[in-house]
């Protein structure tokens, strides 16, 4: 039998479980061992997982009996929904219902929510100062996250809810990197004015669950925020003109602009940077840095994971 509790990890070939998986096989004198879920267990992504020591099972987060199977005799689960996947909140609340309840049926300890704010706690619905979207939400792919705490609070698992950041990995794969502008000068767009945006690299993220998992029942309960650093636009285009070796300029886009950009999401993305912005100091004060960092001693900064990500950037 295996001595160690076992962590059962959704998402675990994606950004967020895939810094959890890794993290819990590096400590190996730690007290847990991973059960890492995928779809496909013959994807070279899961193959990777397998290769390096994780236990692999296949779920659906759409089939409970398979997620319920996931956490089976498991001590701890990392709960994350896709929203990017499918673009649904009324997914995201079916499948965070889902995990809750097998959580509950499978008695586990401890499980880690992958949360963001419900907006709508400071922006009601008939608020003009953005549209709603969907029928019923101001930022989607947050509120149904938030909406979902609920769920784990029902199922009465002890359970810690945490608020995660804007990966700096977006710039590498979201689209979310600096393009040339008019004159040819790299634009970095970000509408958040001078506020500053809380971001973290994906890899930390994972890494910050295993701190919170090795805490145990002390954060159960608790929502923690996470984040490397927090920047305004202008203080990240400095950050990436010093990496990159070429002059990168904050373009400060308003929200409104930024909605109709016309890809799919630009509104729920408009309306998050505008709750970002208008919210900044509560968005701020719920993502300490320093708190990150004492769950994940190795928590790196913006120049750091610049200093080993800048070249993967697309600039055309
Ligand atoms: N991008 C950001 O800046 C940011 C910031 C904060 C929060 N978020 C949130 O992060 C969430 C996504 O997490 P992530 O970035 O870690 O995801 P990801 O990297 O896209 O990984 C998703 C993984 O989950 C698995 N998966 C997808 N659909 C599944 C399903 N129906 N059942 C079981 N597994 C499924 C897939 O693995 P298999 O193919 O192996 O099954 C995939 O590798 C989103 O909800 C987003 O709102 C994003």
């Amino acid at each position: 039998m295996n001595p160690k509790k076992i962590i059962t990890v959704f998402g675990a070939t994606g950004a967020q479980g895939g810094g959890l998986v890794r993290a819990i096989l590096e400590d190996r004198d730690g007290p847990f061992a991973v059960r890492a879920v995928t779809r496909d267990a013959s994807s070279n992504a899961a193959r990777a997982l397998a290769a390096a020591g994780a236990e692999v099972v296949v779920a659906d987060l759409g089939d409970e009996a398979a997620v319920s199977r996931a956490m089976q005799g498991a001590h701890g689960a990392y709960c994350v929904t896709f929203f990017w996947a499918h673009f649904s909140p009324e997914r995201e609340l079916a499948e965070a219902r889902t995990m809750a309840r097998a959580a509950r049926a499978a008695g586990l300890e401890h499980v880690v929510w992958s949360t963001l704010e419900d907006t709508r706690r400071w922006m009601s619905l008939d608020d003009p100062r953005m549209p709603t979207l969907m029928g019923r939400y101001k930022v989607p792919h947050f509120d149904a996250k938030g909406e979902a705490d609920q769920f784990f609070r029902d199922a009465g698992v002890p359970t810690t809810f945490l608020l995660t950041s804007f990966y700096w990995d977006n710039l590498i794969h979201f689209g979310s990197g600096p393009r040339a502008g008019a004159d040819g000068t790299l634009e970095f767009v970000l509408p958040m004015g001078a506020a500053k945006l809380p971001g973290i690299a994906a890899e930390d993220i994972g890494r910050c669950a295993h701190g919170i998992f090795r805490r145990g029942a002390e954060l159960a309960g608790r929502t923690v925020g996470i984040a490397g650093e927090h920047l305004t636009g202008a203080e990240m285009a400095v950050a990436l003109t010093r990496a990159l070796g070429r002059e990168v300029r904050h373009l400060d886009v308003p929200p409104e602009v930024y909605r109709g950009f016309g890809f799919p999401g630009a509104d729920d993305l408009g309306n998050m940077f505008q709750f970002k912005r208008d919210f900044n100091a509560d968005f701020c004060a719920a993502r300490s840095v320093e708190r990150s960092r004492s769950l994940n001693p190795r928590l790196q900064d913006f120049a750091q994971w610049l200093g080993a990500n800048a070249a993967r950037i697309p600039l055309d």
